[in-house]
């Protein structure tokens, strides 16, 4: 086990240095789209993440944290699996058993100490979301797809979700402009405070 010295309020602390941290979004933290039945995502429970973790016995090289929302809600349940200085980014995890597999990937990594090819059965579940860092060597591990990046202002404004303005059921009008809105939350969050979401 690896540890480091780390100053806070004026005292030294061990903390244990790990190879990576799995962050999965969390109904039970307020999210607005994973794990809710009703937009159509498997209604996990948490203890489902939770027994595959402790199982494994990684603690000590893997933490586990439930999150709000990640960001990507409209390709939810979403997670992203940092290890070896990786983002690991996935998505569409709605099924129980790629919850099982994500578990048998980081454990691979942990094995081999590198980052790993995705496995057959996670390639489609991942993807790049974060742009490639400047001056740095970066192999995509995910299979990707070409954006021409039209149809932007179609996006909710509030959860970056791609809206389709011919079935929107939530949207307003502001500053000369129609926003769309995937659920009526965001739309209330954007209506208490325009400003602060109005996509230029
Ligand atoms: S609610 Fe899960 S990524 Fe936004």
């Amino acid at each position: 086990m690896t540890t480091t010295r780390v100053r806070a309020r004026g005292e030294d602390f061990r903390i244990v240095q790990l190879q990576g941290q799995l962050l999965v979004c969390s109904k039970a933290n307020g999210n607005c789209c994973c794990g809710w039945e009703e937009k159509g995502r498997m209604p996990f429970p948490n203890d489902l993440w939770s027994s595959e973790w402790e199982r494994r016995r990684v603690r000590n090289q893997l933490h586990l944290t439930f999150t709000g929302c990640l960001g990507p809600c409209a390709v939810g349940n979403s997670a992203v699996l940092l290890i070896h200085g990786r983002s690991i980014w996935l998505k569409d995890l709605n099924t129980a058993d790629l919850v099982t597999r994500l578990f048998d990937y980081a454990e691979n990594m942990l094995g081999s100490g590198q980052v790993e090819p995705a496995p057959p059965e996670l390639r489609e579940h991942i993807y790049e979301r974060f742009v490639a860092p400047p001056d740095a060597p970066y192999q995509p591990l995910g299979d990707a797809i070409e954006d021409d990046g039209a149809g932007l202002d179609r996006l909710d404004p509030v959860c970056l979700m791609d809206v389709d303005p011919a079935t929107a059921r939530w949207k307003t009008d502001h500053d000369g402009r129609t926003y769309y809105f995937c659920a009526p939350s965001c739309r209330r969050t954007f209506l208490a405070d325009p400003a602060a979401y109005a996509i230029a």
